[in-house]
């Protein structure tokens, strides 16, 4: 069975420093630790080398070629590792015709009357042959003697007193040596904990100002920038934002840019107003002119019929256009301005709206314009079909829907309208069976101007279309509170539109 290791993530930038830092130390620590112990062993070293020497010279007496007597010696040739200046455990061989012929060692077996007491014992066979072994060329040599002896610096020397193989031993030095480095290892181990825990705490308190500053941008992160007034007034703290720090650099390059951001989205929702109002303006101002022209229409076709003006065909024809279109712009210009409206955040009127009512209506209008379709109503039981709401505007998104599910699919097709409750809402659903909206325009089917093909909308008989009636149904959902959706596959298309029971 495999175990799934999860990736480990990026370390933080607090664990990168302090390890750095320990790392650093503890390479200087290492650097130190090694060059002192290389310093003081090869000291240690001169001092026993120089200790060997005066040894040997008691042993063996001045050069064989220095000229004078031999002066006064020991008892015996070996009595030299119990002399004076030879440290306890110092070995001595007495070398003749190149075989070593006798080899003692100093050894303290009690205290005697003045002091400790030296006593020389022999060497057994295999400390005597390592002794034996060290190289005669007068240089000290580092040599390991076995039967708990441990390593000595042995040394060949020849005076007129013989020839001989003296040694001292190592330990003193060794033990030396290995306090040095455990008290070396222990100094490091200890410096390297208290200096991490110092630069965590050092770097956590170095740090505490980028923090401030992340802090500032994830409040602006949350801000709902998208639209709308913004109140940008979040900036990075005076104290953080000192460009002579690197910190402040940070700080300070995110108060400029909150500044440009702020006064962007300042221009944004300028000029979004003033377009906002020009349409609701303009919307506005062509209704009269727009009355006027359907008003003379009307004035010449009812002047036509009573008989006071006669009229050709194509003048007739011509004055039938002028008013279909008028009404059409008029449709245009009144869903423009509700739209603007909407925009411009104009409240609505609300009050408590019954929807079975309301949906009853309309699929009875629907059923009367669009005869060739089959109209269904299903409306839930007893149950409280209240919402606070304007009517108004409601029955204009179910007007909406229901155009659509007339003008979009052929004759024959089954329109359901539908009410029923959800938790906390009431939901109106207009379901049909018609060839459903092309899957290219339903991602972008609630905006503006959207609509399909502009010319089939205009063969099947509707006054034309304009791809506001969805974006009206969802500008006013959304003034609700609700919101609408929409599920559409050739054979199914189902707009649920959902409104809250509670302002
Ligand atoms: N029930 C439906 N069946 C098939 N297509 C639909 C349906 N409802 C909407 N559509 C498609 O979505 C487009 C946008 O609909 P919308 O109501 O916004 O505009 P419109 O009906 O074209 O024009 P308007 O409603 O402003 O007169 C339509 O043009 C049509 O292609
Ligand atoms: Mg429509």
């Amino acid at each position: 069975m495999g175990v799934r290791l999860r990736p480990r993530g990026p370390w933080s930038l607090r664990t990168r420093l302090v390890l750095s830092a320990v790392g650093l130390i503890a390479v200087v620590c290492a650097v130190i630790g090694t060059v002192t112990t290389i310093a003081f062993r090869s000291y240690l070293y001169e001092q026993v080398d120089e200790q060997l020497l005066g040894v040997s010279h008691r042993a063996a007496g001045p050069p064989p070629t220095a000229p004078g007597p031999v002066p006064g010696g020991f008892d015996t040739p070996l009595g030299f590792v119990i002399g004076p200046g030879a440290p306890l455990r110092t070995v001595g061989a007495l070398v003749v015709d190149g075989e070593v012929t006798s080899a003692s060692v100093s050894a303290q077996p009690g205290d005697g009357p003045y002091g400790p007491r030296y006593l020389a014992q022999p060497l057994d066979a295999a400390q005597t042959a390592a002794l034996a072994s060290v190289p005669r060329d007068g240089d000290p040599h580092t040599v390991a003697l076995p039967g708990g002896l441990g390593d000595y610096r042995v040394q060949y020397t020849s005076g007129k007193r013989g020839d001989f193989l003296t040694g001292v031993p190592l330990a003193e030095l060794q033990n030396s040596l290995s306090t040095l480095v455990v008290v070396e290892l222990s100094v490091t181990a200890a410096g390297l904990v208290a200096a991490s825990l110092a630069g965590t705490v050092l770097v956590r308190v170095a740090l505490r100002p980028l923090r401030r500053v992340a802090a500032t941008a994830a409040q602006v992160s949350r801000l709902p920038l998208h639209s709308g007034e913004v109140a940008l007034d979040h900036r990075v703290p005076e104290a953080e934002a000192d460009p002579r720090t690197e910190v402040g650099q940070v700080g300070a390059a995110i108060n400029h840019m909150l500044d440009h951001v702020h006064s962007a989205l300042d221009a944004r929702q300028r000029s979004e107003t003033r377009v906002r109002q020009f349409v609701a303006d303009a919307s506005h101002e062509l209704r009269t002119p727009l009355a006027s022209i359907r008003g003379y229409a009307e004035l010449i076709r009812w002047a036509e019929e009573r008989g006071s003006e006669e009229h050709g065909p194509d003048t007739r024809h011509a004055l039938g256009r002028i008013e279909s279109e008028s009404v059409r712009m008029t449709g245009l210009v009144e869903d423009l301005l509700l739209l603007a409206r909407l925009d411009n955040g104009r409240p609505l009127s609300y009050e408590s709206t019954d929807l079975a009512p309301l949906v009853v209506d309309a699929v009875s209008d629907a059923r009367a314009a669009g005869p060739g379709h089959h109209w269904r109503l299903e409306l839930p039981g007893p149950a409280d079909t209240k919402v606070p709401a304007d009517g108004a505007r409601l029955h204009q998104v179910l007007v909406n829907l229901l155009a659509n599910a007339r003008t979009h699919t052929p004759p024959g097709t089954t329109v359901t309208a539908r009410l029923h409750e959800a938790p906390g809402h009431a939901v109106v659903e207009v379901e049909d069976d018609g060839p459903g909206i092309p899957p290219e325009l339903l991602p972008s089917v609630f905006e503006r101007f959207a609509r399909g093909d502009a010319s089939r909308s205009r063969a099947d008989g509707s006054a034309g279309s304009t791809g506001l009636g969805l974006a009206i149904v969802r500008a006013v959902t959304l003034a609700h509170g609700g919101d609408v959706t929409v599920d559409s596959v050739p054979g199914r298309t189902l707009f649920s539109v959902r409104i809250p029971r509670t302002r």
